[in-house]
């Protein structure tokens, strides 16, 4: 019993420092992004089909003198949906404000922020799947009508006041399309879906980000890169600098396909993009549960990970990589999983067992 309980701890604190250091590097990664978002059109790379369909409502809005419609970006994180909103308010020639859905716990948070916007702005909620009812429901007449209903008072004496807003554009971002309840998915005017990026485009992200750093690579180094990347340009990204600090100390600054390889073995990067996370969670599946299936909370205790770190970060690629599937009794791994990690087959397994 005390050794369960000494296990839970040790877990509980691991869980504990890899937040904080999550905290740390999401900070530093803000930081990053910012320096290299891209602000138009012209220089956004990848999501063709979006982006045609963004420049005729951008149009369509300016010549009616009337803001955007609300819009609502979804799907896995990193793909650029934060920068994207960035580019629309520019296109647009308005502010943007941006927030998150955990800083709008109060309903004075939101309150506050609907009343700070001039007219034509955009105000942009990531993660808005987390937004509570309390905030949604504030929400809902100021996306429809432009309108706050503010109550006052208590019981018999309650009173409600409309309170004009101006004009304003929300930009909601998700990873999960799903949890987005019903009326708040139905204000939304416009809804999109990002999708992975390609590795001739997620070479072209990592010679923009290289151009900018003043990073020296070639295209073989790029595209070397961009397969390891997760159809991901925040992971580019990452990896560019990761490589490039390689380059410059291990080689000669430049990263050619050779020393972007290298880098990569080292830093535990496979030819797929997973990274030792990854491996972790779909060996303990093949080892421990024979392929599957288990439940996402036994791998998270497992593995000493928060559920919704597999679920937000880990599993949309490895989903659609297709080396898991999620079923309704949990996660499985397919037969590519056991070849790409190096393992027999299940079917050579049962084949041998024939025989
Ligand atoms: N950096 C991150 N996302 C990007 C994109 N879509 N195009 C160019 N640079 C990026």
């Amino acid at each position: 019993m005390s050794i369960i309980a000494d296990d839970n701890n040790f877990k509980n604190k691991k869980i504990e420092h890899n937040q904080n250091i999550k905290a740390e590097t999401i900070e530093f990664d803000k930081n990053f992004e910012n320096c290299i978002r891209p602000k138009s059109f012209d220089t956004y790379i990848g999501q063709s089909a979006l982006k045609e369909t963004l420049k005729i409502t951008i149009e369509a809005a300016k010549k009616r003198e009337l803001p955007l419609d609300h819009l609502l970006f979804y799907g896995p994180p990193g793909l650029g949906k934060t920068t994207l909103a960035g580019v629309i308010a520019e296109q647009m020639g308005v502010d943007i404000k941006i927030t998150s859905a955990p800083a709008l716990e109060r309903p004075r948070d939101i309150i506050g922020i609907l009343m700070s916007l001039k007219g034509g702005e955009i105000l942009f909620i990531d993660e808005i799947h987390r937004l509570n009812k309390v905030a949604e429901e504030i929400l809902y007449p100021a996306m429809e009508d432009f309108f706050l209903d503010m109550t006052t008072g208590k019981s018999q004496t309650v009173k409600t006041m409309r309170i004009p807003l101006p004009k304003f554009t929300l930009i909601g971002a998700t990873t999960k399309a799903g949890e987005l309840s019903g009326p708040l998915r139905d204000r939304f005017g416009i809804i999109h879906r990002l999708e992975f990026y390609t590795e001739d485009e997620l070479a072209q992200v990592i010679t923009r980000t290289a151009g900018i750093l003043n990073i020296d690579i070639d295209s073989k180094g790029a595209h070397a890169i961009a397969r390891r990347s997760r159809g991901t340009p925040r992971i580019a990204n990452r990896l560019v600098k990761r490589v490039s600090d390689f380059a410059l100390v291990k080689h000669d600054g430049k990263i050619t396909e050779n020393v972007a390889n290298e880098s990569l073995d080292i830093l535990k990067i496979d030819e797929f993009g997973l990274d030792s996370t990854d491996r972790t969670l779909l060996k303990l599946i093949i080892d421990k549960y024979d392929g599957g299936p288990v439940g996402i909370e036994t791998i998270a205790a497992a593995i000493g990970e928060d559920v919704r770190t597999i679920e937000d970060v880990c599993e949309p690629f490895l989903l659609q990589a297709g080396l898991l599937q999620r079923t309704p009794r949990g996660r499985k791994v397919s037969p590519e999983t056991y070849r790409h990690l190096g393992y027999k087959s299940p079917q050579t397994i049962e084949q041998q067992n024939l025989f």
